[in-house]
């Protein structure tokens, strides 16, 4: 069975008291547009950033919800060590921390990730129990001249070697939906996802679509059959509209 996760990924926004007043509002919102078949069959996921990890994990089990997580935007690939600025596995897990999302497209992009850093991020979440989420997708160039699969399965092959496909999820992000407003079509989404799928030997893992999600799109996106959730950016900040997403019918 594949496990639908919502999550959203805060990039950098919110301060801690921005943070307390949204998970102060976000549960009334989810009761409020939760589906007819109110048996929860989701989990629930918001990364957000490292200064609001240690405030939430005593926030978030208040509010009581089983299914309801906060995850990580990065980790390291070393125990300690001198790298400036990086957070390592057992950081988080002492916190109790257990998803992490990895080789984000802005990661990429705007810090020189590369496909070798990724792969040893991820080999280090999962080697502390930690569930990665690793992004891959095409950026707009490659899509205009018909590179996206082979760039995707090019990421897939590097970003996966000695990767545990038994505790993974990926979300495919094509980058120019990032941000845009400008969302892959739902029946392209679900077509790119079955096209990962088939290149995993697990076929039970989760896969995300990422990109422009937003409440109004949620529905028609999550009626796909190969799309087992969702990654949100812009619309996860707010708690109105990140619960209708959750919620979605
Ligand atoms: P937006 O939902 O803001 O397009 O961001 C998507 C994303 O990058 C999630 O990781």
């Amino acid at each position: 069975m594949r496990k639908i996760v919502i999550a959203g990924n805060w990039k950098m926004y919110k301060t801690q008291s921005e943070a307390k007043t949204f998970f102060s509002e976000f549960p009334t919102h989810l009761k409020a547009t939760a589906p007819q078949a109110a048996v929860f069959d989701r989990q629930i996921l918001i990364c957000v950033p490292y200064t609001n990890l240690s405030l939430l994990q005593t926030v978030v089990p208040a509010i009581g919800h089983a299914n309801l997580h906060i995850g990580a935007q990065n980790v390291h690939w070393s125990e300690n060590g001198a790298f400036t600025g990086e957070i390592s596995a057992p950081m988080l897990v002492e916190l109790g921390i257990k998803y992490a999302i990895v080789g984000h497209s802005e990661r990429r992009q705007f810090f020189g990730e590369t496909d070798e850093t990724v792969n040893k991020r991820l080999k280090a979440a999962q080697a502390y129990g930690i569930t990665p989420i690793l992004c891959v997708g095409e950026s707009k160039q490659q899509r205009d001249t018909n590179e996206t699969e082979s760039w995707i399965f090019s990421q897939l092959a590097a970003d996966l070697v000695d990767v545990d496909q038994n505790n993974l999820i990926i979300a495919y992000e094509p980058i120019w939906a990032i941000g845009t407003g400008d969302t892959c079509a739902a029946n392209e989404a679900n077509r790119v996802i079955g096209l990962i799928r088939g290149r995993l030997t697990n076929p039970n893992v989760t896969i995300q679509y990422g990109g422009s999600v937003k409440s109004d799109n949620i529905d028609e996106i999550m009626s796909q059959p190969e799309i087992d959730g969702v990654l949100v950016g812009g619309a996860s900040l707010d708690p109105a509209g990140f619960a209708r997403i959750v919620n979605y019918h």
